[in-house]
């Protein structure tokens, strides 16, 4: 039996809002070259209050399931830590929401920003063992460290919805990938807080090391098969934070002839510039940004094709990461044509400062036992209509 596997389909959601980082800079009279360049952030999503993990997750996987996917998911995995329930998972609202047949399981994952791609090892996993079958990973997130705070530039909002098959019409996986655990405190999020707390500056060293390591496991497992891997997709908690990462690996020690890692980071460097377009204007959205610059990549990168092998870089504080690859498989594009990308992104619309902060404020609003939410006219997709005994109801239109 083939125990082939990988992405079938995959779309991401962000809000109808952002904010300009030259105005947020001006805003905390702040040199704007130290958001643009320092962290090569150009826009911020922002989230108002009648959305939230479950409306962008939904809002994410209506783009691409089908009635033939809502009787062949077998799981709904949500991965997420904006949770705003310890109990009732995301993933139960989403699979009523898309009509997935009631035999399938939903239940949420956590582990920061990597638990997108825990779920979907596991889904990998399923699909691998039921080749019939498939499984739905959302991964949605709301970066949140407070207005006036360091951490505010690299905040965001977003959704990736993502259908892993055993016959994927993007990215087929490699079943042998490279992980770490480290037990470290540089952002974490205790349970009565709304906001992260964050190391910063450890934090950045950490993703570094924690890169160089998955990435010395991968030159001793594939040794010079990793020259075949064409770009690499990354967690992007701000974007520079990528370059950062590949400009540790080209100070630290492998096995590499020097010449030739030299040549394989610089073509890396070069394939960033398509897997950091999309998370430059969406900022920070924890689970969901790998995907989010997985799908940069594949849909602005003008020179990657069919059968090129690429890498991902799974990241979350705390700490867990993973680096795994997969081949890109004919006709992705054709698929990737359907779903969100900059298109979406042009058509948001730029709010103010003092806007921002006031929906940064409302979001306490969902502490509420009882509110009803007012919609914009013109707002299309899922969205929280209410919050009733602090029940949550989602609507459409
Ligand atoms: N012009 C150009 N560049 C400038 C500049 C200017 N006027 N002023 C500063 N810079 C550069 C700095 O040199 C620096 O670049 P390098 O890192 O390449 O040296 C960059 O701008 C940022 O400057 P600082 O380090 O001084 O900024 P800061 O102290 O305010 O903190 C931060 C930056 C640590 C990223 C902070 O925003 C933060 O804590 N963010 C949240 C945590 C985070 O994103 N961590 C990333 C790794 S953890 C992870 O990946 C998990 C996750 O999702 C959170």
């Amino acid at each position: 039996m083939s125990n082939k596997v990988g992405i079938d389909k995959i779309a991401f959601y962000s809000p109808d809002y952002y904010i300009d980082m030259v105005e947020l800079a001006h805003a905390r009279d702040t040199d704007p070259n130290k958001y643009t360049i320092g962290l090569q952030q150009d826009k911020m999503s922002v989230i108002p209050v009648w959305e939230d993990i479950v409306s962008m997750g939904a809002n994410a996987a209506l783009q691409i399931i089908d009635d033939k996917d809502r009787e062949s998911i077998d799981q709904v995995i949500f991965a997420t830590e904006s949770s705003f329930d310890y109990s009732k998972s995301a993933a139960t609202y989403i699979h009523n929401m898309l009509g997935i047949h009631s035999g399938a399981k939903s239940f949420e994952v956590k582990q920061a920003c990597y638990a997108g791609t825990a779920g979907l090892m596991a889904g990998f996993d399923y699909v691998r063992a039921n080749q019939e079958r498939r499984v739905l990973v959302v991964a949605a997130d709301i970066a949140r460290y407070g207005l006036h705070t360091s951490g505010e530039p690299t905040q965001g909002a977003g959704a990736v919805a993502m259908i892993i098959s055993s016959e994927p019409k993007i990215l087929s996986i490699d079943a042998q990938s490279f992980s770490r655990t480290d037990d470290q405190y540089d952002f974490w999020r205790p349970s009565h807080s709304p906001v992260a707390l964050v190391d910063g500056h450890f934090s950045n060293q950490l993703y570094a090391d924690s890169f160089i390591n998955v990435f010395q496991q991968a030159e001793e497992a594939l040794g010079t098969d990793l020259n075949q891997v064409k770009a690499l997709a990354f967690h992007l908690p701000y974007t520079k934070m990528a370059k950062k990462a590949l400009t540790a690996l080209s100070d630290a020690e492998t096995k590499m002839d020097e010449k030739m890692r030299a040549r394989l980071i610089e073509d890396w460097q070069e394939q960033l510039n398509a897997a950091i377009v999309y998370g430059k204007q969406v900022g920070n959205t924890y689970t969901a940004s790998l995907y989010i610059s997985l799908m940069s990549l594949l849909k602005e990168s003008d020179s990657l094709k069919a059968g090129d092998k690429i890498g991902l870089f799974s990241y979350g504080s705390g700490s867990v990461s993973e680096l795994f690859f997969g081949n890109l498989v004919e006709g992705y594009q054709e698929q990737l044509e359907k779903v969100s990308g900059q298109k979406d992104l042009d058509e948001r619309l730029q709010i103010s400062i003092p806007d921002y902060e006031k929906y940064f404020g409302d979001r306490d609003l969902e502490y509420e036992a009882n509110i009803d939410f007012e919609i914009p006219t013109d707002y299309v997709g899922f969205y929280l209509a209410k919050i009733d005994e602090h029940r949550r109801y989602y609507d459409f239109k």
